[in-house]
């Protein structure tokens, strides 16, 4: 084994960077045997010193991190500040000073990850982030090696935890939205400020990773059709349930049939019972990825959390030591496909519409009309009426208004879209309560 030890800065020290410095520290024996040589953790960059931070050493802190990656003896910086900046030019500042980079910022590599790897290569460098998606779970690394020589064809996933919990409780308790929050900023899932989870932020970065390296393409962000949960309703729910269904939050990628592109979506979609991701309870992630000569695959996990992101940061950390001490670097950026990203119109699903409808003669047909002149075919209708009409003898007659519920089949979204605008111009369809996709069968 070489004795020199391997360098390693790093910035933040937070949640995760805090786990990262305590697994160095107690498990360095082991890591020194499974990469070949000492890691040796040389400085922390944070922004408050005056933080009490237990089993740190504290001649370790900085609050210079441009000068802690530019000091030239480092071989490693791990980043897990997050956001854009500065994040973005201390890593690029790292590869110019001949380190490889370790980060767990979904943000960033969703947003420019094309840039970084390029600065990662022309440096002779590694950027790894296997932490960025889904905490703990192996993602990154079976989809960009284990599978290299397959063709995903899907990637379908719970990649965001605090959603999970909000719809899970939703689904157990009856709930609604802003009660389960409540419950989730209590109990510590929810951030203070919610709206990254929520609006479905978090979960479009990490689809954004995931489809690029699935289908070897760019995908940034702003190429994820985004749908949070904040309308999700506690009918919504339960009609979820009569259908033999859940509702989830799914970050869902896609080859198209004729495989000349890609689409990247998240939004709340109902899946039945009867599938793997169903089963997913309270914060846990899980992805589905589907390629064609592996089957089905699904890898499941704690998707957020100090030790979990850690665990994943430290993995990186083994493998980009290991690649030094050989010279060489790892897998970079594969784009080769260069497919496009389709829009949102044109990806096709299954659709449950709930509507407001009169309770009167003609107006399924009228509805079903509708459907039919959009070219969208229908699998199941439901109607309950809610009474309001006038009514004489054992005869119920017009005045009255009734739930009514349609589920399609395949159709594009642009095709459900025409509908639903067509449905709300009847004077008969009193409103469009709601529209979810119907996921995963
Ligand atoms: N806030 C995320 C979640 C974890 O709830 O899963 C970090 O991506």
């Amino acid at each position: 084994m070489r004795t020199r030890p391997l360098k390693v800065a790093l910035l933040g020290c937070g949640v995760v960077g805090s786990e990262v410095a305590r697994i160095m520290t107690t498990h360095a024996d082991d890591l020194a045997a499974r990469i070949g040589a000492p890691v040796e953790l040389a400085g922390i960059a944070v922004r408050r010193p005056e933080k009490v931070r237990a089993g740190i050493p504290a001649e370790l802190i900085t609050t210079d991190a441009t000068a802690l990656v530019k000091r030239g003896d480092i071989d490693v910086v791990i980043e897990v500040i997050g956001g854009i900046e500065p994040a973005r030019g201390l890593i690029t500042t790292a590869f110019e000073h001949g380190a490889s980079v370790v980060s767990a910022n979904k943000a960033l590599v969703a947003a420019d990850g094309a840039a970084l790897h390029a600065a990662a290569e022309k440096h002779s460098a590694d950027l790894y982030y296997e932490a960025a998606v889904a905490g703990a779970i192996p993602l990154v690394r079976p989809l960009r090696e284990s599978l290299a020589g397959d063709k995903v064809n899907r990637v379908l996933g719970i990649v965001n935890g605090t959603t999970n919990f909000i719809l899970d409780k939703m689904d157990t308790t009856g709930a609604g939205y802003s009660e389960a929050l409540d419950e989730a900023t209590a109990l510590g899932y929810a951030e203070a400020d919610p709206t990254a989870d929520v609006e479905g932020f978090d979960a479009a970065a990490k689809a954004a990773i995931l489809a690029g390296i699935a289908f070897h393409t760019r995908v940034t962000m702003d190429d994820v059709h985004r749908e949070g949960l904040t309308e999700v309703t506690a009918a919504d729910i339960a009609s979820a349930k009569r259908m033999g269904c859940t509702v989830k939050l799914l970050a869902i990628c896609e080859r198209a049939a004729d495989g000349a592109s890609v689409t990247a979506r998240v939004h709340p979609a109902m899946i039945p019972l009867t599938h793997p991701l169903a089963s997913v309870r309270e914060a846990y992630n899980a992805v589905f990825v589907e390629a064609e000569a592996a089957g089905q695959l699904m890898f499941y996990g704690p998707g957020a959390g100090g030790s979990p992101t850690a665990s994943a940061v430290l993995g990186d950390l083994v493998a980009v030591c290991r690649n030094k001490l050989a010279g060489a670097t790892g897998p970079g950026e594969s784009a080769y496909t260069a497919l496009p990203v389709s829009p949102m119109g044109e990806v096709v699903t299954r659709y449950h519409i709930s509507l407001d409808v009169a309770d009167k003669p003609g107006v399924l047909a009228q509805v079903a009309t509708v459907f039919a002149e959009h070219g969208v075919s229908i699998d199941t209708v439901r109607q309950q009426g809610k009474g309001g009409g006038t009514s004489h003898s054992n005869v119920v007659e017009s005045g009255g208004e009734a739930d009514l519920v349609v589920v399609t089949h395949r159709a594009t979204d642009a095709a459900l879209s025409s509908t639903v605008g067509a449905l709300r111009e009847l004077d008969t369809v009193r409103g469009v309560v709601s529209i979810m996709r119907v996921e995963g069968e």
